[in-house]
């Protein structure tokens, strides 16, 4: 999707988001700066860790090769060194400023790997040979989603709070390490994760529970432990999508040894894991998670049905190549009305194709109606089909 028309936020579709209590703050450390440098540095002193004009001298002889070669890998190597040195001399803020640099880097699209292959190979389940994981570099961005004015903010906040990891760091405090998105299906709790992936310039690990939970005994959380392992390599936006299959209530009914052993090996799992990633699930069934797992998580986000005035900003949005005339928005907006963004790309993409069959650049009144016939079609057949409401049981996978 273009970046170039960004999306203001939906008003009127405010989910409630639940900030979890943080303890007392410890005190913040007292900065010392240098006379001239503004509050930025710390007096330079000489530490064991630091280089000697040797080894400071190779290396931007690899900097600059690297930049001969137009070698991206070698670049970043050499540049993440160089930030890692600013930090151990305790240039706390140039390192987050030069850190910054590279992640814009990233989100410009200047850096993007091609392919996936420098990354560690992924893990299997081992008994049925399925990978356990994704590695995605999504271009979706939060211009591209309309996103109601309490989740922008949140997920602002989290993108502060990692790009002043340093920072927070020095005052004894961390950045957000963990999120849940919740709310009915479609309504962009795994674009959002990409989104978030790309803001932080941050690989997405995206976890799917059906290829996680086996139906072995013992050996879902044996996967689950494949994939925090296989996390702390690096430093991702690691996604548990469909995460209700594991986020079971204890107290369910249906609940038997399986769930109990898989939900305590992932909240030891989550309590243990360390690193510089933030790990995100997602559910469409929150009602049935664990309180147990509500308390785990430092941010909650709520993603509701969009209100009109949301669905119309999604749809001029995703029509937008076809500049759309405000009636035509709104018979979709008065068709679509209490259903999810999904619904909504559906039929827009419906009637880019149509366009693209016909050969015009704009909508007709007959691709139109076509257009809201046939999803309307699809709607009754669905409402028909819909008899069970409830999560897939672990054991009927
Ligand atoms: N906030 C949004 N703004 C614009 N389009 C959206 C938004 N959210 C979702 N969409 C569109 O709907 C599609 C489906 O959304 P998504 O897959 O994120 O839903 P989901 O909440 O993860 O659903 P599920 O619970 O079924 O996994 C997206 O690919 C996107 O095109
Ligand atoms: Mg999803």
């Amino acid at each position: 999707m273009g970046r170039s028309d960004p999306l203001p936020s939906g008003e009127g579709h405010r989910p409630t988001i639940m900030m979890p209590h943080r303890g007392p703050q410890p005190e913040p450390p007292v900065i010392e700066s240098a006379p001239d440098s503004g509050a930025d540095f710390r007096p330079l002193r000489r530490d064991k860790g630091e280089m000697t004009h040797m080894a400071r001298a190779d290396l931007l002889k690899r900097l600059f090769r690297a930049h001969r070669d137009r070698d991206d890998d070698a670049f970043r190597s050499v540049a993440d060194e160089l930030v890692g040195n600013e930090l151990k001399k305790r240039h706390v803020v140039l390192a987050k400023e030069l850190r910054e640099i590279l992640r814009d880097d990233v989100r410009s699209g200047s850096y993007v790997p091609a392919t996936t292959s420098h990354f560690d190979p992924v893990p299997y389940d081992p008994d049925r040979r399925i990978p356990l994981v994704t590695i995605r570099v999504p271009d979706r961005s939060f211009r591209d989603l309309v996103l109601a004015t309490e989740i922008r903010s949140t997920l602002d906040r989290i993108g502060e709070e990692i790009r002043n990891r340093e920072v927070l760091q020095a005052y004894g405090l961390h950045p957000v390490r963990t999120a849940l998105f919740c709310g009915p299906p479609g309504c962009g709790k795994t674009a959002t994760a990409e989104a978030l992936s790309n803001h932080l310039g941050l690989p997405l690990l995206y976890v799917r529970f059906d290829s996680v939970v086996s139906s072995l005994l013992g050996e879902t959380a044996s996967n689950l432990r494949r994939v925090f392992d296989y996390a702390s390599t690096g430093e991702w936006v690691v996604f548990f999508d469909e995460f209700d299959a594991v986020g079971r209530s204890r107290d369910d009914a249906t609940e038997h040894g399986e769930i109990k052993r898989v939900l305590n090996a992932f909240l030891q799992l989550l309590d243990g894991f360390s690193g510089r990633s933030i790990v995100v699930a997602a559910t469409n069934f929150e009602q049935v998670i664990d309180p147990a797992l509500w308390r785990r998580f430092d941010e909650i986000l709520r993603f509701d049905l969009p209100s009109a005035q949301s669905l119309s900003l999604a749809i001029e949005h995703k029509l937008r190549s076809l500049a759309p005339n405000q009636s035509t928005i709104t018979s979709l907006v008065n068709q679509l009305e209490g259903r999810s963004f999904s619904d909504a790309e559906r039929i827009c993409v419906d009637i880019r194709k149509s366009c693209a069959i016909e050969g015009v650049g704009q909508i007709t009144p007959s691709i139109l109606r076509r257009a809201l016939e046939r999803q309307e079609s699809r709607h009754s057949a669905l409402s028909r089909s819909k008899h069970d409401a409830h999560p897939p049981r672990i054991d009927d996978r």
